[in-house]
């Protein structure tokens, strides 16, 4: 019989997981019965957070087979650190083929993978084990998008023909985990941190409501990557103080700066154009999401930071930093943008209800691991191209092999 309620198990209970957490007051049919994480004040704080929204009696288990033996866990939602992803994704398929447990699907946060051949092995293994996969890509999710996706291309796109040109962009200061910065252990900088996002996000919006991903094809991809502030030596030395003297970027930078221009046709041969900027580099109020998407009688714009509510603080006011105001906050005075609900705002809650209602009726959610794949190839042949410095033809050959050079711990633009 087909279950009428979720119960979702989180492995790994930090940054994004407590996001979801947040979410989650906002999804129905779901509860968050479980977390593991081999941090236990991680993992005990996030339990605490789901029994105290409400969301679910989350407990903590000491390991990822003991979650999914379970039988109250139907689903997983894989939300530990880039480098995990593999020995994770094969707990939970080892678990199930011995017998140990059941699932319906798992979802996993972005990046798929920190490469080609890691993000081609997650969408195997899935499929392997029978589950259902999402790939969580909240951005797709979020209202103003959608919302806007579905006015343009009803009205604007309808009566004057379909967009052609969309531009997104992510930045902030830098990321908030040592584990980030280190090419090795997140796959890249900033390319693959968060060029995943703009790249979907520009891909879902020039692609017509109703059609599937293969609508879009790419044909060429044009990248630079450079690290602008993060290897001057004052910056670098506070990344080094701040990882114990782990991360070296004067030796062994990841890049902060990133931008892409992907060439695309779609099914009627239209030529389209997806351009894309990101950067640890942005010291404003904090995250600033942009997105924009022209037609020929009609255009979009989004920006995060233009929110509806404004606090200004005078100087007299001083308290503690904080990322109360928005996600990666960088003061607490003067004139302050506030994003109310960034559960809601950033797309976790629309992500997570189409997720859970997915599973429970039997459905591969419409953003999954075959996306998730698609994606990497794309954010690899960006690699490809700042590495060679010129366009690469898409699909290249070399992708199912590559590994980007600040992954093996071999790019220095400063040499
Ligand atoms: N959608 C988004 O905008 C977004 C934002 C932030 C992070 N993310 C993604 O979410 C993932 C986690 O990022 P984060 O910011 O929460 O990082 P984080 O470092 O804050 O949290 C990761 C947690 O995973 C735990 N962990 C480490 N190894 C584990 C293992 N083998 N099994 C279980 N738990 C393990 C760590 O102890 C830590 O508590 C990353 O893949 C990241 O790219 C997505």
């Amino acid at each position: 019989m087909a279950k009428k309620r979720l119960g979702v198990g989180f492995v790994g209970g930090g940054f994004i997981t407590q996001f979801h957490i947040r979410s989650w007051e906002s999804v129905r049919d779901a509860d968050i019965l479980g977390i593991v994480d081999p941090n236990e004040k991680t993992a005990n704080s996030a339990a605490a957070l789901a029994r105290t929204l409400h969301v679910g009696d989350a407990k903590v288990y000491h390991s990822i087979t003991d979650m999914v033996a379970d039988q109250n866990i139907d689903a997983i939602w894989i939300c530990s650190p880039n480098f995990t992803r593999i020995e994770v994704m094969e707990e939970i398929v080892h678990a199930i083929e011995s017998g140990k447990g059941e699932l319906i699907g798992v979802a996993c946060e972005k990046p798929l993978g920190r490469n080609v051949a890691e993000a081609k092995r997650m969408l195997e293994l899935v499929q392997k084990a029978g589950l259902w996969d999402g790939y969580l890509e909240d951005q797709l999710f979020s209202p103003s998008l959608t919302r806007g996706r579905e006015i343009v291309w009803a009205r604007g796109a309808a009566v004057s023909g379909r967009p052609y040109l969309a531009r997104a962009a992510e930045e902030h200061s830098g990321p908030h985990m040592p584990w980030f910065w280190e090419g090795s252990l997140q796959g890249g900088g900033v390319l693959n941190d968060m060029m995943c996002h703009s790249v979907e996000v520009a891909r879902f919006m020039l692609t017509p409501p109703g059609e599937d991903r293969s609508f879009l094809t790419p044909v060429k991809v044009t990248a630079h990557t450079t690290c602008l502030k993060w290897q001057n030596p004052h910056y670098a030395k506070i990344l080094s103080e701040n990882s114990g003297g782990k991360i070296d970027y004067i030796n062994r930078p990841a890049e902060d700066f990133a931008r892409s221009l992907i060439e695309y046709r779609d099914k009627n041969g239209e030529r389209l154009i997806v351009e894309t900027t990101t950067s640890w580099c942005y010291v404003g109020a904090g995250l600033r999401l942009s997105m924009e998407l022209l037609g020929p009688e009609y255009s979009l714009q989004v920006n995060s930071l233009d929110t509806d509510l404004k606090l200004f603080f005078s100087r007299n006011v001083r308290g503690e930093a904080g990322e109360d105001l928005v996600e990666k906050q960088n003061a607490e005075v003067g004139l302050m943008p506030v994003v109310g609900d960034e559960a809601g705002e950033y797309g976790y809650v629309g992500e997570n209800r189409h997720m859970v209602q997915s599973f429970l009726s039997g459905k591969r959610p419409t953003e999954n691991f075959s996306d998730g794949l698609n994606v990497t190839e794309l954010l690899m042949t960006a690699y490809m191209s700042a590495e060679q410095e010129k366009t690469i033809v898409f699909p290249s050959p070399e992708l199912a092999r590559f590994i980007p050079a600040v992954a093996r711990g071999v790019w220095n633009p400063g040499k």
